[in-house]
């Protein structure tokens, strides 16, 4: 007998059906509570809301883990490569060298964007943030490529923009940092690997030779890897939401980088290593800053603590934590705010206002201090983190348009006036 909850609404019975997930995750079925009763669910924020079945990621946050297609974060991170994992996320299982070779292959020979991108890219003031630069380049590509306007696709026209948007994005991010500094772009050299080719995009000088420190090319692929996927977040939820449209691949994921761009979402690593200078200015007072936290009059939050999700860690945060000891100590880096920062987590740790509301250093809080040991500057941050992300918002598209999910369009409860009569300008 199918498992059903039992709904009583004015003494009448209701039975929802109850969906298991493969691992005993519990949902219940309302798809039908609206016809059947006339009543919606409320849930903003969607804290209770299962959007889709997904079999790309799982996360259980009361226990801090997350695994990519059943494999652990921690082995992905620790033993694969971040384009091996792509391919995992987006078509389902790991690649035999031969799907590596191939798929590795066709996303090198399409690193290229077209040369008018270059005068879409001029258009932008130096002061434009890189995120809004990316977002609007990415979107571009539906002018370049058309057919991928087509909902009709076939696999073939899906797979080449998948090897398109996964190639394209490290050249964007480049050129949308070199618009920010007023230099002249790099074009891709092919000859290099994924993390390679981008760190020469974006750090190669015309009048200056470039040589890649494998050190720092292999600290940024595992952060790529950690920051893959995630289910179904705030972007990757308006990735499926823009594509349940059937609107295109590279409309639907520049959405996603929009809706990561804010401070409560991928913005944050930004925002970290600003609040760790500004502690490290004001002299360090770590308690200080602690309570300023804590004070609900004050809108001051302690970044890159926290998580709709986790509730005992998140496992990024760990792995990140000790790559940033291991990338610090390699690249010789003596970064003070480690130091703060190290600081600040064994206090929150203790504090019972962050014990009791499960409050620990999410995936950002170390990131930034990588990535500012990387080379790489503080606006670039979150675009470091929308090219770890695009694989899980390209699988999550993918998988959306497989299952011929129906477009997302979610109800309300309206809270505003009633009918009431136009009253012509001059009678207000
Ligand atoms: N500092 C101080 N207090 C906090 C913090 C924080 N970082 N995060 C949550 N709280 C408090 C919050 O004030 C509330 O307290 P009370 O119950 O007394 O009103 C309680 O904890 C629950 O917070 P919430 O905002 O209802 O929780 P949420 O699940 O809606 O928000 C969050 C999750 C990540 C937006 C939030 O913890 C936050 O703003 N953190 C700082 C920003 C950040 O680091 N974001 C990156 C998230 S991880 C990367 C990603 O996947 O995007």
């Amino acid at each position: 007998m199918p498992k059903t909850v039992e709904l009583i609404i004015d003494g009448k019975s209701h039975h929802l059906p109850v969906i298991e997930g493969s691992e005993n995750e519990l949902a219940i079925d309302i798809s039908d509570l609206r016809d059947n009763t006339g009543y919606v669910t409320l849930d903003v924020g969607y804290k209770n809301t299962g959007a889709t079945q997904s079999a790309i990621t799982f996360l259980d946050g009361e226990t801090g883990i997350l695994r990519y297609r059943g494999y652990a974060i921690e082995d992905l991170a620790e033993k694969s490569s971040f384009l091996e994992v792509a391919y995992l996320l987006v078509f389902g299982e790991l690649p035999t060298k031969a799907q590596l070779d191939k798929f590795t292959h066709d996303i090198t020979t399409h690193t290229l964007v077209h040369e008018d991108v270059k005068k879409i890219l001029d258009g932008f003031p130096s002061t434009s943030h890189p995120m809004g630069v990316l977002a609007s380049l990415f979107c571009a590509q539906t002018a370049f490529y058309p057919e991928s306007l087509d909902p009709n696709r076939s696999t073939e026209g899906v797979y080449l923009s998948i090897v398109r948007s996964l190639a394209k994005m490290p050249t964007f991010a480049a050129w949308a940092y070199k618009n920010a500094v007023g230099h002249p772009v790099n074009y891709p050299d092919n000859k290099l690997g994924y993390c390679a080719r981008f760190l020469k995009m974006m750090f190669a000088l015309p009048a200056e030779d470039f040589e890649v420190d494998e050190v720092v090319a292999d600290a940024l692929d595992k952060l790529l890897i950690l920051h893959a996927d995630h289910e179904q977040n705030c972007s990757t939820s308006t990735v499926r939401i823009v594509g349940s449209s059937k609107a295109s691949i590279y409309s639907s994921i520049s959405a996603g980088i929009n809706a990561l761009w804010g401070p409560l979402h991928g913005g944050a690593n930004q925002e970290v290593i600003v609040m760790l200078e500004n502690i490290k200015k004001d002299g360090g007072n770590t308690d200080k800053w602690i309570d300023k936290a804590k004070d609900k009059n004050d809108p001051f939050r302690l970044m890159g603590f926290g998580h709709r999700v986790y509730k005992n860690f998140d496992p990024r945060a760990k792995i990140i934590k000790k790559a940033a000891d291991d990338v610090l100590k390699k690249l010789g880096v003596n970064d003070p705010v480690l130091d703060i920062a190290k600081r600040l987590e064994e206090i929150a740790l203790k504090d019972p206002y962050f014990v009791e509301r499960k409050l620990y250093p999410n995936v950002d809080f170390y990131s930034g201090i990588i990535y500012r040991a990387l080379g790489i500057p503080v606006d670039m941050f979150t675009v470091m983190f929308a090219m770890g992300r695009m694989p899980g918002w390209i699988a999550q598209w993918k998988e959306l348009r497989e299952n011929k999910e129906p477009i997302g369009r979610p109800r309300q409860i309206y809270t505003g006036q009633k009918l009431r009569p136009f009253l012509e300008i001059s009678k207000r």
